[in-house]
């Protein structure tokens, strides 16, 4: 299990800090949840805070693009330092161009379908994708419950892509129903509450993590 905490829920006046919390705690992936006020409804930040950040971290920068003709900013993220570019299936009419963007810039893409897409929206381009995110709630906010239905459709992605494609989830994951995430076939779990918006983020970030080895260990034997 790769584990994101999301930037969206840490203090924004402290965000070198904090990225440093998690960081040393071992996170993989550092979440970072772009909104563009028309897609979704909030605003949240652009390239130049990724870019601000970046010199600051080694952690693989995961941008989650929530934002609409997202073929319009994809060279800025890249420049600014994303190592992963995701973007939604809902709000371009060229999915195909936008990875085909975001492989010119030697970046990884990833696809993102609501909760209510379905998953043939990846039919064609599987092969191109670098990874595929699901989301688990609908996108604008941090702190929303995990909607059940998700779970099968991750086992359904899980059957349609093997067992080595990275399935990243993203929104209403926390210590309590982790494992039923990971056990459906997610492997790279977003967590914004569950991280950042905790009083102690470096124990809930090792918390997440360890629950992450304990079924990997289940699993494995
Ligand atoms: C929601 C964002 C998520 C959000 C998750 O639109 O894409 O990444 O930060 O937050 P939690 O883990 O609190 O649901
Ligand atoms: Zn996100």
């Amino acid at each position: 299990m790769k584990l994101a905490p999301s930037l969206l829920s840490a203090d924004f006046s402290d965000l070198k800090n904090q990225v440093k919390i998690v960081e040393e705690a071992g996170a993989a992936y550092l979440h970072l949840d772009v909104m563009d006020g028309k897609f979704v409804p909030n605003i949240t930040f652009g390239p130049l805070v990724i870019k601000a950040l970046r010199p600051h971290s080694n952690m693989i920068f995961d941008a989650h693009l929530m934002i609409d003709e997202p073929e319009r900013y994809i060279p800025q993220f890249a420049d600014a330092g994303a190592d992963i570019i995701s973007f939604h299936a809902e709000a371009t009419s060229h999915i195909d161009r936008c990875i085909q963007m975001i492989h010119e810039k030697g970046k990884k893409a990833a696809l993102v379908l609501n909760p209510a897409t379905p998953l043939c929206m990846i039919s064609h381009v599987l092969e191109s994708l670098d990874m595929v995110l699901l989301m688990s709630v609908n996108p604008g906010f941090g702190g929303q419950a995990y909607i059940e239905s998700v779970t099968q459709k991750i086992r359904d992605l899980r059957q349609m892509v093997g067992k080595d494609f990275d399935i990243e989830v993203d929104g209403g994951i926390g210590p309590n129903n982790l494992a039923k995430v990971l056990e459906a076939g997610a492997n790279v779990i977003v967590a914004g509450s569950a991280v950042f918006g905790q009083r102690d983020i470096r124990a809930a970030a090792l918390e997440m993590q360890r629950i992450g080895e304990e079924y990997e260990s289940h699993y494995h034997c």
